[in-house]
């Protein structure tokens, strides 16, 4: 679904920014545009950034 309307970011490519090693909303807008324009959708992309860290397992440095 679209989590940005103003550039048509959605929920898929802020989870792929994520698995490529993205660790905030910040990480994310800076290989996504969302976020830049109007700023409503901030909440539910941070959201979804959260819900992914979550989901994903931590690496060991081990
Ligand atoms: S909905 Fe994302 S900047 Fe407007």
């Amino acid at each position: 679904m679209y989590v940005c309307i103003c550039h048509a970011v959605t929920d898929r490519e802020i989870r792929e920014a994520v698995e490529r090693g993205a660790r905030s909303l910040s990480d994310v807008q800076s290989c996504l545009p969302v976020g830049g324009c109007c700023g409503r959708c901030e909440t539910a992309a941070r959201d979804v950034v959260d819900e992914c860290l979550l989901a994903t397992p931590r690496r060991s440095a081990a």
